[in-house]
């Protein structure tokens, strides 16, 4: 058993209540690899940013969950190192599936978990999420959980249609299994392609699709319900056209990739919605950046010439994303 808080790092707690308080939200960034996890700690170090790193079910076959961990641990130390005096890392588990999995993580030094179990039936959501609750509470891990079904594909996360988080059942969902955020689902969706050229609009003068709007009324009832009650929201990456386009002209093939307009997660950031999960954005960073290499100089053959203009192009990424979108810069002196 080793204890989050051996490792430096912190739990979503005070994390939250502040956010929730100060009217902005904490990114929540996946990484699977070296050079996003640099590119974030980086980015959170130079901003001054709390952050929550997060490690999906991909990730951990990828690269190992025990890796990852060590790598969390690393992080915090990277941090210091960086002139960020006191940093402000959660390492949280992504969709987790499991009892058992959630107390592995619990139990190897993870801070936060996710149990998701909102493709159940609503008693066994909450009989399952109850269960993690008690078992990570005793070592003051923290316990998102998830009501409402979000569209799209995230690693292995999939589901063809989205259901909206019932606002009149958030109540007794809370106070029976004690979780302290809430994932709701209020039209965001998981991966590059968030909706489909049916469920949007074209924009004449670019031709590019303008997505439906977000279920603002869905989150004004829930937080009518539940006031000041930390509410967190996944498949929000905005899928930056720029990227896109960068990647089409270089023999890429992302037609209609579309995402969530900045400015209502802006909005979103300002309520009661605390945490804002962004992966799909960072791999399309990624892939623009070695994909421009690659088309510039065909000859290069050495990872660091291509991973590393990639690791700046994520870094500038998240820090737009702190400063410009969630507003967490300067939140972690
Ligand atoms: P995106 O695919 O929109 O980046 O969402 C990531 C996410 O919600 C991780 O849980």
């Amino acid at each position: 058993m080793v204890s989050f808080k051996e490792l430096g790092l912190v739990n979503t707690r005070e994390m939250f209540a502040k956010a929730i308080k100060g009217g902005y939200a904490i990114p929540a960034f996946n990484f699977n690899n070296m050079e996003q996890l640099q590119a974030i700690v980086k980015a959170c170090a130079e901003t001054k940013s709390p952050v929550i790193l997060q490690v999906s079910k991909g990730a951990r076959n990828y690269a190992n969950q025990t890796l990852l961990r060590y790598m969390a641990q690393g992080a915090v130390e990277y941090a210091k190192e960086l002139g960020w005096e006191h940093p402000q890392i959660c390492l949280h588990l992504d969709h987790g599936d499991s009892f058992e999995l959630c107390k592995s993580c619990v139990d190897f030094g993870f801070s936060s978990v996710m149990i998701d179990a909102s493709h159940l039936p609503y008693e066994e959501n909450i009989a399952l999420t109850k269960k993690v609750v008690e078992y990570a509470h005793q070592y003051d891990v923290t316990v998102e959980a998830e009501l409402g079904v979000l569209a799209g594909v995230e690693d292995e996360v999939s589901s063809a249609v989205s259901h909206y988080t019932k606002p009149e059942e958030v109540v007794d969902f809370a106070t029976r299994t004690g979780c302290d955020s809430l994932a709701i689902s209020i039209g965001t969706s998981h991966g590059a392609y968030k909706f489909t050229p049916e469920q949007c609009t074209r924009d004449p003068k670019t031709g590019k699709l303008v997505p439906p709007p977000l279920a603002f009324d869905v989150l004004d009832a829930i937080m009518e319900q539940l006031p000041g009650f930390p509410i967190v929201l996944h498949g929000s990456s905005s899928v930056p056209q720029e990227y896109v386009d960068m990647i089409n002209a270089t023999g890429g093939k992302l037609p209609d990739a579309v995402g969530i307009p900045e400015e209502q997660l802006r909005k979103a950031a300002k309520s009661a919605v605390c945490k804002i999960n962004i992966d799909s954005d960072s791999r399309l960073a990624f892939t623009a950046a070695v994909r421009k290499v690659f088309a510039e100089k065909p000859g290069e053959f050495d990872p660091r010439k291509y991973c590393g203009p990639a690791r700046d192009l994520m870094e500038e990424l998240y820090k737009h994303k702190i400063i410009n979108v969630l507003g967490s810069n300067g939140k972690a002196e």
